[in-house]
């Protein structure tokens, strides 16, 4: 954990014209690097670099990484998939469901890394780091270095998650909540920028597969006991396109709602 804190600090501190070659809005591509939100349609705009590593269905061409971060790209991507098996297990048995139901429903199978770097910030009351949102993906697994900033809402309430040397944060997204039909909630959560700085994070989502993309997801038939679904089926690519058009807030499921 603490190699690839170290090795997303390399990236981003190189100099803008070695970036500039991995510079990409095509969500497509899977490594590139930008600056501020994932879509530049999302207001506040925000004071942050990132580096993004898609595994497509598991899977990155070790060559497209940069040799600046690839060790520990490749390892902690092999390491987190382990911890976020363990958590599926928790999380099909707080279900009620058995242990491997989460990861054999067979849609938990692509990874993206985002590297992180918020610079220090002149004026951070004019801009957030990250603002409101919460992420469209099943499970998020966050490291932060320790600057601060990070904060989640809780019972309506914004709390800072404070930073603690060799933890993960766990965050329900956005699929999660859809197919559990609301019995696991997705995190709304946010980030200051600050005006001492850099502060580094590294995000591990998990997604449903890129060949699934069509395919549609919706509520667990075992979690239905007769209450209606909430939301309507959909897909990564419909949840994203939904994403980049009018923003994560207030909320984005809340469109899918039946
Ligand atoms: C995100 C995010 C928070 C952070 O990238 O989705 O919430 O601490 N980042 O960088
Ligand atoms: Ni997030």
């Amino acid at each position: 954990m603490d190699g690839m804190l170290a090795g997303a600090k390399r990236f981003h501190e190189q100099p803008q014209e070695v970036k500039k070659e991995l510079y990409s809005r095509d969500k497509k591509k899977p490594v590139r690097f930008y600056y501020g939100a994932s879509s530049l349609t999302i207001k506040p705009s925000v004071w942050k670099d990132s580096a993004m590593f898609y595994f497509k269905d598991g899977k990155l061409d070790p060559e497209l990484i940069p040799d600046i971060l690839s060790e520990e790209i490749s390892g902690y991507n092999t390491h987190i998939k382990r911890i976020s098996k363990i958590l599926s297990e928790v999380l099909s048995e707080a279900l009620g469901l058995r242990p491997d139901y989460l990861s054999s429903i067979e849609c938990m199978e692509s990874e993206v890394i985002v590297c992180n770097y918020y610079p220090p910030c002149p004026e951070p009351g004019l801009t957030m780091g990250a603002s409101n949102h919460t992420d469209p993906s099943f499970l998020t697994l966050l490291q932060q270095d320790n600057m601060g900033g990070l904060q989640a809402l809780h019972q309506n309430q914004w709390v800072d998650v404070t930073p603690m040397q060799g933890a993960l944060i766990v965050i329900i997204g956005d699929f999660m909540q859809l197919i559990t039909n609301d019995k696991l909630r997705s995190a709304r959560h946010r980030v200051f920028s600050g005006e001492v700085g850099p502060r580094i994070s590294i995000i591990w989502f998990l997604y449903p597969s890129s060949a699934k993309n069509l395919k549609q997801y919706g509520i667990i038939k075992e979690l239905q006991h007769g209450n209606p679904a909430i939301y309507r089926e959909t897909d990564t690519a419909e949840l994203r396109e939904e994403i980049r058009v009018s923003g994560p807030s207030p909320s984005t499921l809340s469109r899918f709602k039946e």
